[in-house]
Order: structure tokens, then sequence, then C-alpha cells
């Protein structure tokens, strides 16, 4: 499972509800969903592999033979967190029920073991016909959700039970097993990230470690549970977010401007960007030759989140501390001293943190009991700020 369980496959089956799917993928991506395309290949008479390649901006096979190098069936099934196949046919399902493997999408099937749901839609014949009960009974006594098709007009002169759901009732459904929270619609969230540099000429300068992972775990995971987010990023690659509005900007000063600018229109801000504490009293346009460059004036960078909880109207505000020793007790007195709700302290002793995908340390409150965390992912803090801002907010 990926870190952030949110990896998708869509499987497509020779269906003309086939063009349904696009908008689905496109709902789904809306939602946060990260979507890989496999077709079964009659499938491509109704939509062509170049649309869903586009549509979800990811190469698209439907045969085990293409990207051999990559082993494609096992390389995303092992990415896969979930699987939605819609539309499914009578011959998918009865493939599937089968254990066939006979395109890349049913070699997935059955080399991942992560959760499927299917929605069929076939003319009600062969929808009601003993042979694809029988399969639909079996795919279900394995855990599989499938859903029902809908009763209504089919694409000829016929009705009856086949119809491909509403789009919004597939979501509904799926968002049931995924466990997308959508706790967070209408709530707007600022996140600082990254860590600032501080030019000492024009090509040096006073940076840090922060590999503004962190920040990132967070803005993804409040837009997948429907929040508003910006994100105010020091010196990061921001290209594998989606859902996120980002400024990118490099020193504390810059960061203090973009934050300043959105502050007043937020819920909840989660400071999570490495500030320098100092930066040049001098910058210089032309680089500082070897020879004279023997030491660097120094003064003080304002605290922008103590700035900022000056300011404060009723916002949430999250804090981020890195220490290497006393974690809790510096972490407390930072929380009083800002004018925070909510701090989380780094336990960053022997190198840790900085750069990885699990952090360990301390989540403090003004009331609640210490929450002490080892090892965890940045996607599960992540979740566990989200669940305390909400909390605060009421
Ligand atoms: O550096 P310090 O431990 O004080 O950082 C605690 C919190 O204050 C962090 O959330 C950090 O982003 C913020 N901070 C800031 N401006 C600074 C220094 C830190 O907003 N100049």
């Amino acid at each position: 499972m990926s870190a952030t369980a949110r990896e998708v496959v869509l499987g497509v089956g020779a269906g003309i509800a086939a063009y349904k799917s696009c908008d689905l993928l496109r709902r789904l991506q809306d939602r946060g969903y990260a979507i890989t395309v496999v077709p079964t290949p009659s499938s491509l008479n109704f939509v062509g592999a170049a649309t869903w390649q586009a549509l979800s901006g990811r190469p698209v096979a439907t045969a085990v033979w293409e990207n051999t190098h990559e082993v494609s069936h096992i390389s995303i099934s092992e990415r896969a967190d979930f699987f939605l196949i819609a539309p499914a046919t009578a011959d998918l399902i009865a493939r599937i029920a089968a254990g066939r493997a006979d395109d890349l999408l049913t070699n997935l099937v059955l080399a991942s073991d992560a959760p499927i749901m299917i929605v069929p839609a076939m003319h009600p014949q062969m929808w009601n016909d003993p042979a694809t009960v029988a399969n639909v009974a079996t795919l279900r006594s394995r855990g599989y959700t499938v859903m029902e098709p809908e009763v209504g007009r089919l694409t000829g002169s016929d009705t009856g039970q086949g119809r491909f759901p509403d789009t919004s009732a597939i979501i509904d459904r799926f968002d049931a097993i995924t466990g997308n929270i959508r706790d967070l619609v209408g709530k707007r969230i600022l996140i600082s990230g990254g860590g600032t540099r501080e030019a000492i000429d024009p090509v040096r300068f006073i940076g840090n470690r922060s590999s503004g992972k962190q920040s990132m775990a967070i803005a993804r995971a409040a837009a997948l549970r429907g929040a508003d987010v910006h994100l105010v990023a020091a010196n990061i690659d921001t290209s594998t977010l989606s859902g996120v509005t980002v400024r990118h900007v490099e020193s504390a000063a810059d960061m203090g401007a973009g934050l300043a600018e959105e502050f007043a229109s937020c819920d909840v801000l989660i400071m999570c960007a490495a500030v320098a504490d100092v930066k040049p009293v001098h910058s210089v346009v032309e680089k500082i030759k070897k020879s004279l460059f023997t030491s660097i004036e120094l003064e003080a960078n304002p605290d922008l989140l103590a700035e900022l909880g000056a300011r404060k109207t009723g916002q949430v505000m999250i804090g981020f501390a890195a220490e290497t020793s006393n974690l809790a007790e510096s972490a407390r007195s930072k929380l009083v001293a800002k004018g925070l709700d909510i701090i989380y302290v780094n336990d960053v002793s022997n190198g840790a943190i900085f750069g990885k995908d699990t952090t360990s340390g301390i989540i403090i409150t003004r009331t609640g009991a210490d929450i002490a965390l080892k090892e965890v992912s940045k996607d599960a803090l992540a979740n566990l700020l989200l669940d305390h801002a909400i909390r605060q907010l009421g």
C-alpha cells in the first residue's frame, strides 16, 4: 500500500459506459485519488488509450507484453491501494471470477490483495443470466464489492437493470470503501514548508536541512479531506502536489510576506517551515571574492509565527519544532510564547527526520495529554494534526 492510501487502478471493461468513466476519472482526481487507468484491449474500441493517457497523465497499457522491463502486472499492483473496475462487462466479471489472467487488468487483479470494487454495466438479460448471477455471487463471497446496476433505459430501445450508475453514486460507494474522509470541505488551510534561504551574495546562502516533505504530506492530506489548501513553499519541489495552491518563496522575508497576505482568510495555519533564525546584514549583488569571504555579519529574522499569533482572530495555529533534547519542555514553552494551539516537536537527535518519510516526536496541545509518536509516516502525522485542528475548530 502506498503511503497516502490513494493510489487507484481504474479498470475499464468493453462497455459503451466506458465513456462515462472519463468523467468518473476526473471526479476521482478532484477527490485526491491518483489514478492509473488499465483498459481491457477490447474496451479501446469505445475509448482509446490516448484519451486515458491525457486524462490520467500516466502511461496506459492493456497487455502484460507492454513495458515488460517494468513487469507492469507486479509493479502496478504493488502500488495500488484500491481497484475500481468500471464499467465491468459480463465477460470481464466471468474472467475475474474464474481467476483468468489473459490481459493486464486481470493479471493485476490476481496479483494484488487490494480491495476491489466492481461497477457492472450490461444488457439486463446478461446481468440476469445464471452464469453472471453465479459469477457475481462468487466475487462477493471473496470480498469484492459489486455494485448493483441501475434500472432504466439502455443504449438501445430496451429498459431494465443494467445501466451504469451515476458517477456520484459510484464515488460515494468508493469513498466508503477507501475511508476517504471529507471533513475539511469549506476550510482554508495555510501551510508553510521547506527551509528558507538567506542570501549572502548571488551564489551563497544560509539555509537548513528541511526537505519540505512534512509540509507536502500535510498539504496532500488536507486536500484529500476537502480543504482549500495554500502552501507557502520555501525551496522545495512541489511538482507532485495536485489540488493545492502553491506560492514559492526563498527567504524568511518572502515567506513572511506570503503568509501575511493569506493569514486573515485562513481557518488553520500550520507552520511547518524551518525559518532561518538569522540573515546576513548585507546581501551583496556581486559574488564575494574567496579571499574577502572571511566573516558574515548576521542579524535576527523576525519570528513569523509569533507575529501572526499576535494578529490571530480565531485561527487554529499549529507550530513545529526540532529539538535534540528536552523535547517536551522546550516545545511547551514555544507553544505558550508563540500563542499556538498545538505544537509538534520532532526528535532530530542523530540526524533523524530530515529528508525521511517517517518522523518521531511529540504532539503537544494546550489541554490534552502529550502524544508520543515513534517512527510514524509523515502522512500519518499529517492526518493526526488535521484531526486535532478540526477538534479545535469545533
Ligand atoms: O525555530 P523555532 O523552534 O522557534 O520554531 C518553532 C516554530 O516557529 C516553527 O513552526 C517555525 O516555523 C516557526 N518560526 C517562525 N519564524 C522564525 C522561526 C521559527 O515562524 N523566525
